[in-house]
């Protein structure tokens, strides 16, 4: 018998999982959402399914919730409201900020989260961008198979976590993905300043050297990825990247300080102390 599975949350994560799993022995009831026209909008656009009602969860092996982190706790609320669950189903939520405790209270189920540690965009990209992703799952121990299994329907690689804080994890995944999709535009920008490539080759060149930095970081962790002004110890490039930063984009200097902050931490280690300290009077503008 294949596995019935209801999506309660018809929104980026819901339709990207909803087509990764379409094409597996699992079989996709529907979604739930609190608006009929864009609930029929998300089938259309997973391609499975049908509009469903809070009222039909007991059809499913599996309850994933794919709402977002504030509306989490009262969708729950709206599913236990509108009829018991099924014995022994799986109810499950994506949030990476959230832990097991939401579903507290919810009788003759077993739980967990299933977090894809991938940014989920909308259209079809947001399922291409699942393959291989890591999907960080927790939950009872009569429910982690199922949750391993559901990873591999949903062509993620599974990694299960302990229950740990959660909200420090889920800070840490901001970091790394919206952190860095910020930094991008931030670096766009200084190169748009700087006059001295076009936006196209801007582009190009900020990936390189981003796609560089993180390749040398995951094969040789990141103290001994850096490169640059602060791990040489050149306090006066230090001096002048903040000088014309100062003069052109005043806003990115706080961002650049800070990241330098790190960098030499990182870079103490193998810098001579008169050459940190030079770099740490520049970052202080002294
Ligand atoms: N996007 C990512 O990159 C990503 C990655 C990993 C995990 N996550 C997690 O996955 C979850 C969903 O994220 P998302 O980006 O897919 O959010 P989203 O695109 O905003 O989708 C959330 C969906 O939940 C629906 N919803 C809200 N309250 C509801 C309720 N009471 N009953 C039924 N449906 C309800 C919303 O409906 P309306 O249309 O009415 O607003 C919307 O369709 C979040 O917990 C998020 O942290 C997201």
């Amino acid at each position: 018998m294949a596995l019935r599975i209801v999506i309660v949350g018809p929104g980026r994560v819901g339709i990207a999982l909803a087509r990764r799993f379409s094409a597996k022995r699992v079989t996709v009831c529907g979604f739930v959402g609190r608006d009929a026209t864009r609930t029929a909008a998300a089938v259309q656009a997973a391609g499975v399914g049908d509009v469903l009602q809070f009222a039909d969860l007991p059809r499913a092996h599996v309850v994933l919730f794919t709402v977002g982190d504030d509306d989490l706790r009262s969708a729950i609320q709206q599913a236990v409201a509108a009829a018991t669950p099924r014995a022994c189903s799986l109810w499950v939520h994506t949030s990476g900020r959230h832990d097991l405790s939401l579903f507290d209270g919810v009788v003759g189920i077993r739980r967990g989260v299933l977090h894809p540690a991938v940014p989920v965009v909308d259209g079809p990209g947001g399922a291409a961008g699942l393959v291989g992703a890591p999907g960080v799952y927790h939950g009872d121990a009569n429910a982690r198979h199922l949750l391993a299994l559901l990873c591999e329907f949903a062509d993620l690689t599974p990694i299960e976590a302990a229950a740990g804080d959660r909200v420090l994890y889920h800070a840490a995944c901001a970091l790394a993905a919206n952190g860095l999709t910020a930094l991008v535009d931030v670096v766009q920008r200084t190169f748009a300043r700087s006059g001295v490539v076009a936006d196209a080759s801007a582009s190009a060149l900020g990936a390189a050297l981003m796609q560089a930095a993180l390749r040398n970081c995951h094969e040789h962790g990141a103290a001994a990825a850096l490169t640059g002004p602060v791990r040489r110890g050149d306090a006066v490039t230090v001096a002048l990247h903040r000088a014309h930063l100062q003069a052109a984009l005043p806003q990115v200097l706080p961002i650049y300080d800070a990241l330098s902050q790190v960098a030499l931490a990182l870079a103490r280690a193998d810098l001579p102390a008169d050459r940190a300290a030079a770099v740490a009077a520049a970052l202080r503008g002294s």
